[in-house]
């Protein structure tokens, strides 16, 4: 893909992630882009207005109050004259200021005054990231229609420091902008105007408050489903247990630990259009949490007695009012996968499952591939071995084919 004829207004925040923004106007350049480039005050502590400049090949925007520059352009100008506008790093202080429409500087009342798309390339630390405060502000851009890229997990600049708040490098950020772009020029998508709800990963049971029992479900599938129906033109929400993944872009991303948060963040996301089950939910939870950290004693190890998790899939597709119109659950095996697969159909009431074998040696649990059976009412279907990207952007088209059905064929 290129940009070729694109202009592209990079906003810069102030964040040690900004001097990768240099690195990021060269690639869109590459890609044939017109870059223009704002800077907070805080940013130019971090790289210096001429190295972004000179990069551009113009020079970089800085304060609204410029008199050369309102004459010459025009805080205006520099909003609407560009396809889109990118904030690389966007910092949790931008975010909140986009999220309360604030403008103060040139860069906030840029993005007050464009009727361009914006994509942000969050950075920060993760304890920032993960602050309530960020997550409103995040939930109101998203509803704002704001597209995000990024942030990745990885080390923090700060020593010691790991977690999910790195900005998300140049070329996913310049992926992201083409994507941006072609999507706007592109047909009506086969998901446009569709609610697709996915879970994804695995629950996290407490047995006290410092151990739980977990499965290994790395969330890759159900994360790759979520990206694929967004992609399509879904509006998507992802329910997500546990997971390393970053945050998939565009997506309402709802965290949870237990079964029971699950299907509180499940019901909660109704009405859907159609709802993909995928993650890897604890079947069982231990009856009574301790409150404190369990002790070793001379009576030995200590019993755990364990009750049934509400089962997510079969409650929702149960569900008299509200049931989304296709409800896809995925059946994890390690042995008699169809057999097993089938009964499941039936047992929990949903219209496919999507049967794989996760047996050790094939590989699948945490692994990039995954060779699925899709189970329905009217058969089996063996789909061949394909990377989990794959397993997801067929079974979206496959939804998106189905739900323009006719309802008596949805099943
Ligand atoms: O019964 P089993 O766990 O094998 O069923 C797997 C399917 O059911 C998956 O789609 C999974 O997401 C869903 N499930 C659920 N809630 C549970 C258990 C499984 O939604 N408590």
């Amino acid at each position: 893909m290129s940009l070729s004829d694109k202009r592209i207004l990079l906003i810069i925040s102030g964040g040690i992630a900004a001097y990768k923004s240099l690195d990021l106007i060269r690639r869109l350049k590459e890609r044939g882009a017109g870059v223009r480039v704002i800077m907070t005050k805080a940013a130019q502590h971090f790289v210096t207005p001429l190295s972004a400049g000179a990069i551009a090949g113009e020079r970089a925007y800085t304060d609204l109050f410029d008199a050369t520059t309102e004459f010459d352009i025009g805080h205006i100008r520099l909003a609407r004259e560009t396809d889109l506008v990118v904030i690389a790093p966007a910092t949790a202080d931008l975010m909140a200021k986009m999220a309360g429409g604030h403008a103060d500087d040139l860069a906030s009342t840029v993005l007050l005054a464009t009727d361009k798309p914006i994509l942000i390339a969050p950075a920060m630390n993760p304890q920032m990231w993960g602050h309530r405060a960020t997550k409103r502000n995040l939930a109101q851009l998203l509803a704002d229609g704001v597209a995000t890229v990024g942030p990745n997990a990885g080390e923090m600049a700060e020593a010691d420091e790991a977690g999910i708040g790195r900005m998300a490098e140049p070329i996913e950020i310049a992926a992201a902008i083409e994507s941006l772009l072609a999507g706007r020029n592109a047909a009506p998508k086969a998901l446009a105007g569709q609610h697709i709800l996915v879970t994804s990963g695995p629950t996290h049971e407490a047995i006290d408050p410092v151990r739980y029992i977990a499965n290994r479900s790395s969330g890759k599938q159900g994360h790759a489903i979520a990206r694929a129906a967004a992609a399509a033109g879904a509006t998507v929400t992802l329910v997500s247990g546990p997971v390393k993944l970053p945050d998939p872009p565009g997506i309402k991303v709802i965290h949870v630990e237990s079964a029971r948060a699950m299907l509180a963040a499940v019901e909660a996301g109704l009405p859907a259009d159609a709802a993909i089950f995928a993650a890897a939910v604890a079947d069982w939870r231990v009856a009574e949490m301790a409150a404190q950290k369990t002790k070793k004693t001379a009576a030995g190890p200590p019993t755990l007695a364990f009750v049934e998790n509400p089962d997510i899939l079969a409650t929702v597709a149960k569900r008299k009012a509200q049931r989304p119109g296709l409800v896809i659950g995925f059946a994890a095996e390690t042995e008699r996968v169809i057999e097993n697969a089938r009964a499941k159909l039936v047992k929990k009431g949903c219209d496919w499952i999507v049967a794989n074998d996760v047996s050790r040696e094939t590989g699948v649990m945490g692994g990039d591939r995954n060779t699925v059976h899709l189970v329905t009412a009217q058969g089996v279907e063996a789909w061949p071995s394909q990377s989990k990207e794959e397993v997801a952007r067929a079974l979206v088209a496959r939804i998106a084919e189905t739900l323009k059905a006719p309802a008596a064929l949805l099943r």
